[in-house]
């Protein structure tokens, strides 16, 4: 035996574990009252046209219980991913929540959730990059099953964009909706499985001026003036954002693929961040995929922020479209800004 595996007790050569993680349940929430593009028509000076031609938006989802917040909804994904998974609130060794709507600054959402579930053997923590936030969570939580230290993590994204929305502002109350998704990461069981790669980038720079929410944090704390001043919602310049989505999604699919050699014939499902239909399609003509292989629910639900790969994930699964060996490219873009690309193949 190598002189360095000698040196390390059996418990320490989990460490040099390469297996890469794999999703093994998938499970989503999405409140069950619909607000249409024809209601907003009565609370704002738009129409259905406008939001469809624009967004490729139809009606998104309210959790309107105001005693319901982010943790509530996953909480109900959680309890659906042990189920699905077949294991008990006691194997779960993490958990992460990836919203930029926790349910308040501190404690973390993350362990709202795990008191939900009384996953009382984890740890939990929250992560914050908007609409990036799922994927930056996955690779988190990725990195902890391939260094050998967990078994069994449960990532979650979740957002109640309806607590941030203005809804006197027609420019972004269209946008969004509330709803989570999730999934538990384990090692696969084969080598050549799992997630197979990641690309995560930032850009405070250019980012941190047109997507934002400037009241209640520590440079702006709840004030009068603030509350007045509407800072307490999502303000954003549109266009500045789109140009930057379409280019940096497009960016990191392309990145994904030549780093592993995927040609658009070999992806089975590319899943992007949910935020406008024409962000979607220009990111997919860039891959060269077929539009049948382009995940978007985006007419039904909106922008649900961290929650939508996870919702376009579980319903894939609950379609039976995931098979072993299926190529799955995951890409999103977000405030910050934050983008990033995931290749995994199914198990
Ligand atoms: N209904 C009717 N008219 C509207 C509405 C509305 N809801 N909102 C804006 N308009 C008007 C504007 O006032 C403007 O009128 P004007 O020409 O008389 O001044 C006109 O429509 C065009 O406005 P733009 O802002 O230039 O419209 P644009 O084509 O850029 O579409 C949109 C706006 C849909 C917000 C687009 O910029 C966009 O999708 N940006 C990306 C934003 C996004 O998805 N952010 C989410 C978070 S980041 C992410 O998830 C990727």
């Amino acid at each position: 035996m190598n002189i360095l595996l000698k040196s390390f007790p059996n418990n320490r050569k989990t460490a040099f574990n390469r297996m890469k993680a794999a999703i093994t349940a998938t499970a989503n929430y999405l409140p069950p009252d619909i607000l249409s593009n024809h209601d907003l028509e009565l609370l704002l000076d738009t129409n259905d046209e406008w939001i469809r031609s624009r967004t490729g938006i139809s009606e998104r989802r309210i959790l309107k219980d105001p005693e319901k917040a982010t943790s509530y909804m996953c909480g109900e994904v959680a309890r659906k991913l042990l189920e699905k998974r077949q294991i008990t609130a006691d194997d779960v060794e993490l958990i992460i929540v990836a919203t930029m709507t926790p349910d308040m600054p501190f404690p973390s959402t993350a362990c709202f959730t795990q008191s939900i579930i009384g996953a009382t053997n984890a740890w939990a923590f929250d992560v914050n990059a908007a609409c990036s936030g799922f994927l930056y969570a996955l690779n988190i939580g990725a990195r902890f099953i391939e260094s050998g230290a967990h078994k069994k993590v449960m990532v979650i994204g979740a957002d109640k964009m309806s607590s941030v929305t203005d809804f006197t502002d027609r420019s972004t109350a269209i946008l969004f909706g509330d709803g989570a998704g999730g999934v538990i990461l384990e090692p696969a069981k084969e080598e050549g499985y799992g997630i197979l790669d990641a690309r995560m980038y930032s850009d405070g720079t250019n980012g941190k001026d047109h997507l934002l929410m400037t009241g209640g944090g520590s440079r702006h704390p709840a004030t009068y003036e603030t509350i007045d001043k509407r800072m307490h919602y999502i303000h954003q310049d549109g266009r500045q954002v789109f140009k930057a989505a379409v280019t940096s999604m497009a960016e990191v699919a392309l990145e994904i693929m030549n780093r592993n050699n995927l040609k658009a014939e070999d992806v089975a499902y590319l899943v992007p961040h949910q935020a406008n239909q024409r962000i979607i399609d220009a990111t997919a003509e860039r891959m060269g995929v077929d539009e049948k292989k382009v995940v978007s629910n985006v007419a039904r639900y909106g922008n649900t922020t961290a929650g939508t790969i996870p919702i376009c994930l579980a319903e894939l699964d609950e379609q039976q479209k995931l098979h072993t060996g299926s190529n799955l490219v995951l890409v999103s873009f977000g405030a910050g800004y934050t983008w990033g690309g995931i290749y995994l193949k199914w198990q």
